[in-house]
C-alpha cells in the first residue's frame, strides 16, 4: 500500500513547497560555488580522510553512514545530517553535490521526517541511500527507521521528482518480512539496482533486487554472516561485500568476501586491513567506483563515529587496493582523485611542491609525523588527526600502527619551536620563550609534506622529525 497523498501532506507540511524547490533546483543546475573550474594544471585537492569537511558555505558535511548516487555527470552524497540544530523530534537527512568528490555544494536537508509510525522520541533514521529510478524518472531514497531500542527494525521508502528533493515519505516495511537496520546500496554494471540489509535473526545480510519501480524488493542472496554496514562493489568481474562486524558505535575489524555472483559462491570472511587497527577507526558504509578513461577507482567510504557527537563524526575514504579475487585498505592517508580517468594518487607520491607551503615569518616550524587516523581523545590538531606521538633518541615513534603522513606545524608567536618529549607527550617548545604546550594546543596551520620515512610501531620503521 502507497500513500503517497498522505505523503504529499507531510512534505507540504513541514516548509513552503516552492521556496525550497526552487533552491533545490538552483543546486542541481547551477555551477558550483564551492568547486572552482580545475584549470588542466591545477593540483589536484586532497581528501583528508578523518579531519572535518566542509561545504560549500564553510559548514560541517552532515552526511553521516551516507551513500552515493551518480547522476547526469553529478555525484549527490546523501546521509544522515545529525546537526545538533536540528529539531528534536524530526530526522533529516541532507544532500550534497559535486563534479569531483571533493568540493560539496549543500542541496538542503532534503528529507525532513516527524516520526513516521509512531517510535517515540528517540525514533531513528540512519544510512539514507538513494537510487534512480530509470523506469519513472523518479529518486527513490530508502533508510533504515527504527524505534529507540532499534526494534521495529524496518527500511523506509521516500521518493522525489528531482534528486535534490524533497522528497516524500511512502511507507516503511520488513523486506520479506525480515528485521532489517543497517542498509547498503549497490547498482550493477547493468543498471540493476540492489538494497542490501542486515537482518539478525537470520544471523546474515541479504542482498536484495529493487522492483515495482523500485518501491520494493525481491530476495537476490543471502549471506550468512552477521555483519553490517553491508557494501558491495563489482570490480573485473567479480562482486566485493564488505562488512562490520556488530559493535554498536565502535569501530572493529571490517571484514571482506568475494564471489563470480551475486548468488555465489562466496569466499569466506577476510579482514580488510590489519584486524588490530579496527579499519582505522572507521566502519563501512558504501563501496563506489569511479569509471574513469583510464582506470576504474573503488573507494571505501566509511565512518569514523562519535557516539558523544555525532555531528562531529568524521569520513574516512580512501582508494581500495582491489582485483583478482583481494581488497585491501590502505591506511589512511591525504590522497587525490582525477574523475575525468579514474587516477587516484596517495600524498606520498605528490610531488613537494604541490603539497608543502613555506611558515609564514614569524612562525617556528617542526616537521614531524601524525599517527593514527583514528581521533582518541588524546592530543590532536585542528582537523582531528591524532598527535599522540613519542620522542625518544631523537625519532618519533607512533602509539599507533601506522602513520599518516609527515606534517608541518607552522606555530603563531613562536620564532622557533621544537619538539620535547614530556609525560609521554610531545610537546612544542618555543625557543624565544619559556612557553610550551602539548602540540594540540597550538594554533598550528597544518600543511603535509611528503614523507619518505613511513612510521610504524609495529614494524619498528621510523620517521625522523625535524625541527
Ligand atoms: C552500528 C550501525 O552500523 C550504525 O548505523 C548504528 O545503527 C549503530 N550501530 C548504533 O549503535
Amino acid at each position: 500500500m502507497i500513500y503517497l497523498g498522505n505523503a504529499r501532506d507531510r512534505c507540504t507540511r513541514t516548509r513552503s513547497r516552492r521556496i525550497w524547490a526552487a533552491m533545490l533546483v538552483g543546486c542541481a543546475t547551477l555551477p558550483f560555488a564551492g568547486s572552482a573550474q580545475r584549470l588542466p594544471s591545477t593540483p589536484l585537492t586532497p581528501v583528508q580522510p578523518g579531519s572535518q569537511w566542509r561545504d560549500n558555505r564553510g559548514r560541517l558535511i552532515e552526511a553521516h553512514g551516507g551513500g552515493m548516487t551518480l547522476y547526469r555527470g553529478t555525484y549527490y552524497w546523501f546521509g544522515e545530517d545529525r546537526s545538533p540544530d536540528n529539531r528534536p523530534g524530526m530526522r533529516y537527512v541532507a544532500c550534497y553535490a559535486s563534479k569531483d568528490l571533493v568540493h560539496w555544494t549543500f542541496c538542503g536537508q532534503v528529507l525532513k521526517l516527524a516520526d513516521p509510525e509512531h517510535l517515540g522520541p528517540h525514533w531513528v533514521l540512519e544510512r539514507p541511500k538513494v537510487f534512480v529510478d530509470a523506469h519513472t524518472g523518479r529518486f527513490v531514497m530508502y533508510a533504515h527507521i527504527d524505534d529507540a531500542h532499534y526494534k521495529y527494525a524496518r527500511v523506509m521508502v521516500a521518493v522525489s521528482h528531482r534528486i535534490a528533493g524533497p522528497y516524500c515519505y511512502v511507507k516503511s516495511f520488513r523486506p520479506f518480512g525480515q528485521e532489517s537496520r543497517d542498509i547498503g546500496q549497490f547498482v550493477d554494471d547493468d543498471g540493476a539496482a540492489y538494497l542490501i540489509f542486515e537482518s539478525r535473526p537470520t544471523k546474515g545480510f541479504f542482498i536484495a533486487k529493487l522492483i515495482d519501480n523500485d518501491l520494493n524488493v525481491e530476495k537476490t542472496a543471502f549471506l550468512l554472516a552477521p555483519l553490517e554496514g553491508g557494501s558491495l562493489v563489482r570490480y573485473q568481474g567479480l562482486y566485493y561485500v564488505v562488512g562490520s562486524h556488530m559493535t554498536g558505535w565502535k569501530p572493529n575489524p571490517n571484514v571482506y568476501a568475494v564471489a563470480p555472483s551475486l548468488a555465489g559462491p562466496w569466499t569466506h570472511f577476510k579482514d580488510i586491513a590489519p584486524p588490530q587497527v579496527d579499519t582505522y577507526g572507521s566502519q563501512s558504509t558504501m563501496l563506489f567506483k569511479v569509471v574513469g578513461s583510464r582506470k576504474t577507482a573503488v573507494i571505501f567510504m566509511g565512518d569514523i563515529w562519535k557516539p558523544k557527537a555525532l555531528w562531529d563524526s568524521r569520513y574516512l575514504w580512501m582508494p581500495l587496493v582491489v582485483g583478482k579475487g583481494h581488497l585491501r585498505l590502505p591506511s589512511p592517508q591525504p590522497w587525490t582523485i582525477d574523475v575525468k580517468t579514474g587516477v587516484t594518487t596517495l600524498m606520498d607520491r605528490v610531488s613537494a611542491r604541490t603539497a608543502a607551503a613555506p611558515c609564514r615569518a614569524g612562525q617556528g616550524c617542526l616537521q614531524g609525523i601524525a599517527v593514527g587516523g583514528v581521533p582518541q581523545e588524546a592530543d590532536r590538531d585542528e582537523n582531528g588527526w591524532a598527535l599522540e606521538c613519542r620522542l625518544w633518541s631523537g625519532r618519533v615513534f607512533g602509539h599507533a600502527d601506522d602513520s599518516i603522513s609527515a606534517m608541518r606545524y607552522c606555530v603563531a608567536g613562536c620564532r622557533r619551536a621544537s619538539p620535547r618529549a614530556h609525560g609521554g607527550r610531545t610537546w612544542m617548545q618555543c625557543e624565544n620563550s619559556a612557553a610550551s604546550a602539548p602540540l594540540s594546543r597550538f594554533r598550528a596551520a597544518r600543511t603535509e609534506v611528503p614523507h619518505q620515512n613511513t612510521l610504524s610501531a609495529r614494524t619498528g620503521n621510523q620517521g625522523a622529525l625535524r625541527p
